[in-house]
């Protein structure tokens, strides 16, 4: 099977850390297939930022350090050999801070830009743009505008569609809404569904809110002082609720609050009935409290 990445006994020490010995990333492997969408959690320094990186060659290409391991992407790409222009093709990478991600004068330059160095026609180009522009939802007077004069929302959204103008087969954000306001984190995470439903594009999401990640992925992987230690659908992922606590990474609350009743002496709710989303949370409490009613109805027929 061709997999969008590869990643084989990876491990990575930024350059600064050496005297230290300190890896970022230690021994790390991951395998994504194409379409399939991951999420990534892991608490402030855990590596989730140096793991992103590594999908499109910016480590080892853009970050003095040292590697071992590889990463393949794409099936034949191998990342340790390639120039990062030829791994933008294939890997769309959006970052955490809007405004780094903008070298070009108006949203138009910005979004063609990457279309424009695969030598691409202009009609094709033109295409692309049309296309792209649907995508995450922009209208088209936005086109001459600088990118600095956009909102959060916007700005995120022009680097999606900027990097989805190459059609490439995986889709990198890392924690693409921590610098956006809440209407803004609405818009990304709107344009981040609908590419989940359309494209048959393998996505990362390296993300803290977990009611989103339990949303969209179809893995969840946490990783913890460079280490992958949990690699689980997000149900499984989000009932280890104690782990999670103490990796620093918040579940959804009524995950939470199932994890206290299954700590409950009286009610013991099994670890794997946890419940994940809202409505398996009202299943569950509707199931407890049924059971308690038929209880104290038994109750009172025996005093009777
Ligand atoms: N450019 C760099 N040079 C040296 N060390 C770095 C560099 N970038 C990250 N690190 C170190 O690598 C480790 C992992 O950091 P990374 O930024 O990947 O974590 P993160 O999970 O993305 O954290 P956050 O949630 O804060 O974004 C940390 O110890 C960090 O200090
Ligand atoms: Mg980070």
């Amino acid at each position: 099977m061709e997999y969008a990445v590869e990643i084989e006994n990876l491990s990575w020490m930024y350059k600064d850390n050496q005297e230290k010995e300190i890896w970022s990333l230690k021994n790390i492997n991951l395998k994504l297939k194409k379409g399939e969408f991951i999420g990534i959690m892991g608490q402030n320094g855990a590596g989730k930022t140096t793991l992103c990186r590594c999908f499109n060659s910016l480590i080892p290409n853009r970050f003095n350090g040292r590697m071992k391991g590889k990463v393949i992407v794409a099936g034949s790409l191998d990342t340790f050999e390639k120039k990062i222009h030829e791994c933008a093709r294939k890997v769309g990478m959006v970052f955490q801070d809007p405004d780094s991600q903008f070298i070009r004068g108006t949203v138009e330059e910005e979004i063609v830009f990457g279309a424009e160095n695969m030598g691409l026609s202009i009609d094709e180009i033109k295409n692309r743009l049309e296309w792209t522009l649907k995508e995450v939802n922009l209208s088209p007077e936005f086109l001459k505008k600088p990118p600095t004069d956009l909102s959060g929302g916007q700005k995120q959204r022009v680097a999606i569609a900027a990097s989805l103008i190459s059609k490439p087969d995986i889709l990198v954000l890392d924690e693409p809404t921590s610098q956006v306001d809440p209407m803004g984190k609405l818009e990304v995470f709107e344009v981040i569904e609908k590419l989940r439903q359309s494209q048959n594009m393998a996505v990362v999401l390296a993300e803290h809110r977990a009611d989103e990640i339990m949303k969209f992925a179809d893995r969840v992987i946490l990783i913890d002082d460079g280490c992958i230690l949990l690699d689980e659908p997000p149900r499984q992922f989000f009932q280890k609720v104690d782990l999670l606590l103490a990796k620093g990474v918040y579940p959804p609350q009524v995950a939470q609050l199932g994890y206290l009743l299954h700590l409950d002496r009286e009610i013991q709710l099994p670890k794997d009935e946890i419940p994940v989303t809202i409505e398996e949370g009202i299943a569950c409490l509707t199931k407890i409290l049924g059971k308690k009613l038929k209880e104290g109805e038994s109750e009172c027929n025996t005093a009777n």
